[in-house]
C-alpha cells in the first residue's frame, strides 16, 4: 500500500485533534513550551516544500541544544549538513547513497550558499534498524519511508528524542484504519506506549505537521 500524502495539507481542525490526542500523555508545561515558541515568524511568507530542511533546521536549533542526531532516510543530507554547521554531531542513515547538494538557499538572508565538494556529512548506507538508535540523542524521519514506527520504537528503547514528518505508508508494521490519517495513527502508536509527544507546524506548503518526542533531549530555554 502506498498512500503518499506529502502534498496533502491538514487543516486547523485536524491539527487541534492531534494535539488533543498528544495531550493524553504529555505534561502541560511541555506542550505549552512548544506552543509559545511558535513555528514561524509572525510575518514570514509561506515557503515552498523544497525549503523544509532549512525550516526544520531552524526549528531544531531554536528548541534543542546541539546533540548527536541521525537523519533517517535523509536523502542528499542537507538537513544533516545544516545541523553539522550549527555544531551538532549529525549523520544520515539511508541505504541509497547520494551526494550533498552543491548549494542551498539560506532562508534568513535569502542568499544562495555553496557547499564545497570537499564538505561531507557522515553517512550510514544501510536501512535503519532500531539498534542504530543507541548511538544518537535525536532521530529524525522527514518523509522517511518504512521507518516511522521503528523510529518511535528506537526512541523508546534508547531514550532518544524523535521528530517525524510522516508522509507515505510504506512497509510499516501497521496501517491506519479506514478514516484515520497516517499522522493520527502514528501519534496514537506513540501515545499507546505512554511516551510524551507533541505536534508542531513548519511554514511550508504540503504536509507540514511534525510529531516530536522530546525524550532526554536538552531544551533551549
Ligand atoms: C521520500 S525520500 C525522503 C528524503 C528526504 N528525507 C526528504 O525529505 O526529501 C525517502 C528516503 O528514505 C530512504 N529509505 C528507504 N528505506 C529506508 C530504510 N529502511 N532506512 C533508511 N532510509 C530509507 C530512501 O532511500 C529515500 O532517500
Amino acid at each position: 500500500m502506498n498512500n503518499c500524502l506529502h502534498e496533502k495539507e491538514y487543516g486547523q481542525e485536524h491539527y487541534a485533534r492531534l494535539r488533543q490526542l498528544a495531550a493524553e500523555t504529555t505534561p502541560a508545561d511541555e506542550l505549552s513550551h512548544f506552543m509559545e515558541m511558535g513555528s514561524w515568524r509572525p510575518k514570514e511568507l509561506r515557503k515552498m516544500k523544497k525549503f523544509r530542511f532549512q525550516l526544520l533546521h531552524r526549528w531544531l536549533v531554536e528548541h534543542f541544544a546541539p546533540c548527536r542526531v541521525a537523519d533517517i532516510g535523509g536523502g542528499k543530507g542537507l538537513l544533516a549538513y545544516l545541523l553539522q554547521q550549527s555544531g551538532w554531531e549529525a549523520a544520515v542513515i539511508d541505504p541509497i547513497y547520494q551526494e550533498l547538494p552543491d548549494k542551498y538557499k539560506d532562508i534568513a538572508t535569502g542568499q544562495r550558499v555553496k557547499i564545497g565538494t570537499h564538505e561531507k556529512v557522515r553517512r550510514v548506507s544501510r536501512p535503519f534498524s532500531a539498534e542504530m538508535g543507541r548511538e544518537f540523542d535525536l532521530l529524525i524521519g522527514m518523509h522517511a519511508h518504512g521507518c516511522n514506527a521503528l523510529i518511535v520504537d528506537a526512541a523508546a528503547e534508547y531514550g532518544c528524542g524523535y521528530v517525524l514528518f510522516p508522509c507515505c505508508v510504506i512497509e510499516e508494521p501497521f496501517f491506519p484504519v479506514r478514516g484515520v490519517s497516517w499522522l493520527e495513527s502514528i501519534t496514537a502508536y506513540g501515545v499507546e506506549g505512554q511516551r510524551p509527544l507533541h505536534h508542531f507546524r513548519l511554514n511550508f506548503k504540503g504536509q507540514n505537521i511534525g510529531l516530536c518526542g522530546v525524550g532526554e533531549l536538552k531544551l533551549v530555554s
